[in-house]
């Protein structure tokens, strides 16, 4: 069955609807755990997640239960590291002020010091995490704005030292000398609430936070108090906790954040690119051969 609605199901609809299954074609919105893969029955065989991330499967659960598990990876690799682009200038050049001033019939007198904002030429950026995803957003950002690259990653990156001079660095350095820092790394219990509100104290006053990667990364009591008290110069946000997150939120409409709808693979290319290796992943688990791209578990 094709989930008919436009939102996605709650758990107890995915607990009823998954029953029977032999493999399931899922959204980063629907929590596959030990529950749904018991409620589908002993004949589930693949979970093809529609995305490169899959924090919102449970990977233990998989392996005990013969369940094989499928990603979306490298189709969305460059989409999703221009949205974080994007979100770096949107947020240092302070786009969000300045589009809500004109709409809302604020524009007044041209003035020297309106909505000054901050320049990444020549700067540090750190990335948080060098997968595929933090590596083409490195590229970009060195080839582009002759950044200074300092990383954090579990392993040397040789490509990324060799080719955009990168340097691996414990995250502490990093916060404290980067000039704009970029999240890419997977939500995992090591890294939830990685950026805290000590993590804030050590960044720098002209800081440019920007997370494309999962919002439970950041605590965002921390960044709401980091960004209103001028800890940090500002965020760009495409992922948030929750997702939606509500328009209520202290986050929305704060000065010098932008949040974007989680859109960062949100392409033509990267969409489609997704739905095949996503349609390909559940069509080999389900007759037995080996997935186009297969999660290790
Ligand atoms: C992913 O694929 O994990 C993104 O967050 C959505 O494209």
């Amino acid at each position: 069955m094709v989930w008919p609605e436009e939102l996605p199901p709650t758990p107890e609809q995915l607990l009823e609807n998954v029953v029977g299954c032999d493999g399931l074609l899922t959204m980063l919105s629907d929590r596959i755990d030990a529950k749904v893969m018991d409620a589908a029955g002993e004949q589930l065989r693949v979970v093809s997640n529609y995305a490169v991330g899959f924090n919102n499967i449970d990977l233990s659960a998989a392996k005990e239960h013969g369940v094989r598990v499928g990603n979306t990876p490298d189709v969305l690799t460059g989409s999703t590291a221009d949205l974080a682009v994007t979100l770096l200038l949107a947020a240092a050049r302070r786009v969000e002020e300045g589009s809500a001033e004109v709409r809302e019939g604020r524009w007044g007198a041209w003035k020297p010091a309106a909505l000054l904002g901050v320049e990444p030429e020549g700067k540090t950026v750190g990335v948080v995490g060098m997968g595929r995803i933090g590596k083409a957003f490195a590229e970009r950002m060195v080839r582009g704005w002759n950044m200074r690259l300092l990383y954090t990653s579990r392993s040397e990156q040789e490509d990324v030292n060799e080719s955009l001079g990168g340097r691996r660095v414990e995250l502490d350095q990093l916060l404290a000398e980067s000039d704009f820092i970029s999240v890419h790394v997977a939500l995992t219990d090591d890294t939830r609430n990685l950026l805290d509100a000590a993590a804030f104290e050590k960044m720098k006053p002209n800081a440019v936070l920007v997370n494309t990667a999962r919002g439970e990364v950041i605590d965002q009591d921390a960044l709401v108090e980091a960004i209103s008290s001028k800890q940090i110069f500002a965020a760009g946000l495409d992922v948030t906790t929750p997702e939606p997150l509500p328009p209520s939120h202290p986050l929305v409409g704060l000065p010098g954040v932008i949040i974007l709808p989680h859109i960062g693979s949100a392409t033509d290319t990267s969409r489609c690119g997704m739905a095949e290796i996503a349609v390909d992943n559940i069509l080999a688990g389900i007759e037995g051969r080996p997935l186009r791209c297969e999660v290790p578990l």
